[in-house]
């Protein structure tokens, strides 16, 4: 009989898929990683399996524990998951950005989301972050993930993304593109890529409004501006963004990102949301540059479903100017 032990071992070999029609008159072969077909439908399945497989060797993590994380939704539904397999209790903070159908996945979970206001500024008690810490101080024995801070986030892109793409690529990438949320994904996938062959180049992705692109340019923060892209950019830099790893940043802007994002479902069939929207035409503007011998791998880093009612939604879009 072939089957698996629970869906917690469907996580990560997500495969490489062509683009066709986006790329129209472009040389280099551009391949999506699918991290949509996780069975928690993003990127964030991985370390939030991981995070709680390490605490709980380290000790960290006992049964009957709770779990407390600040996100943008989609590492809260990689740790709903993966407490609702092992049976622990999970507290989620999110701010008021997030769409819907995130807090209805981690609440259907069995999850606990606490929504505090998307303009509450970093040294404020309703920062997500500073709000999560609280909650985790509050609960004797809690597990606090903290993705921004924990090495753990990025060694599981280490240990299985930067593999996978190495080998389904036969070892023949030659420029790994990826939005920065924490820098998890970037940043283990790019030091296994390295390792492998220091030539690949590794290009970060940032909304206009989010500080990575100065810091990488300049050592300085920008201004913060609020943009509509979810689950990536920051307002701070934590530790685990490997500036040195990381070849340049880019900015690309909210319109370009959603419009890219309805033709990358529309016409190749990946059903995917701005974040995805916006590494993809990072992807394409890199490939102008670039002859037939480039193979360019970019994250598709979650599915469309979740947000039908944002980027998907022609409401959404003309209330937003988009469309
Ligand atoms: C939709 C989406 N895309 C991309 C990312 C970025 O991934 P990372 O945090 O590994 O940089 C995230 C992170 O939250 C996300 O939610």
């Amino acid at each position: 009989m072939k089957y698996y032990n629970n869906v917690l071992e469907l996580i990560g070999k997500t495969p490489l898929v062509k683009l066709n029609k986006v790329n129209k008159g472009l040389k280099p072969l551009i391949l999506a990683k699918m991290e949509s077909l996780n069975p928690g439908a993003s990127v964030k399945d991985r370390i939030g399996w991981y995070m709680i497989e390490a605490a709980e060797k380290s000790g960290e993590l006992k049964p009957g524990s709770t779990i407390v994380e600040a996100t943008s939704g989609n590492t809260g539904i990689g740790l709903a998951l993966t407490a609702a397999v092992k049976g622990y209790k999970c507290i989620i903070v999110m701010t008021s950005k997030i769409s819907m159908e995130k807090r209805n996945y981690l609440k259907a979970l069995g999850a606990e989301v606490v929504i505090v206001p998307r303009e509450a500024p970093p040294d404020s008690p309703d920062y997500y972050q500073n709000k999560a810490k609280a909650i985790a101080d509050s609960i004797p024995g809690s597990f606090y993930a903290n993705q921004y801070e924990n090495p753990n986030n990025p060694m599981i892109h280490y240990l299985t993304t930067g593999p996978e793409i190495w080998e389904d690529t036969e070892g023949k990438i030659t420029h790994f593109i990826a939005g920065i949320g924490t820098g998890g994904t970037i940043s283990g996938t790019a030091k296994y890529l390295k390792e492998k062959n220091p030539n690949i180049k590794i290009i970060g992705t940032d909304p206009i409004g989010s500080v990575y692109k100065s810091y990488k340019e300049t050592g300085k923060l920008s201004e913060i501006a609020p943009y509509l892209i979810e689950g990536v950019g920051s307002e701070n830099i934590t530790s685990i963004v490997y500036f040195d790893l990381i070849d340049k940043i880019v900015n690309i802007t909210d319109k370009e990102s959603i419009l890219m994002c309805r033709r990358l479902t529309k016409e190749e069939g990946i059903f995917c949301g701005s974040s995805t929207g916006m590494i993809a035409c990072a992807a394409l503007n890199e490939a102008k540059e670039l002859g037939e011998d480039a193979v360019i791998v970019f994250t598709v880093c979650d599915t469309g479903e979740r947000y039908l009612t944002k980027y998907h939604n022609e409401e959404w879009l003309k209330e937003n100017n988009i469309i």
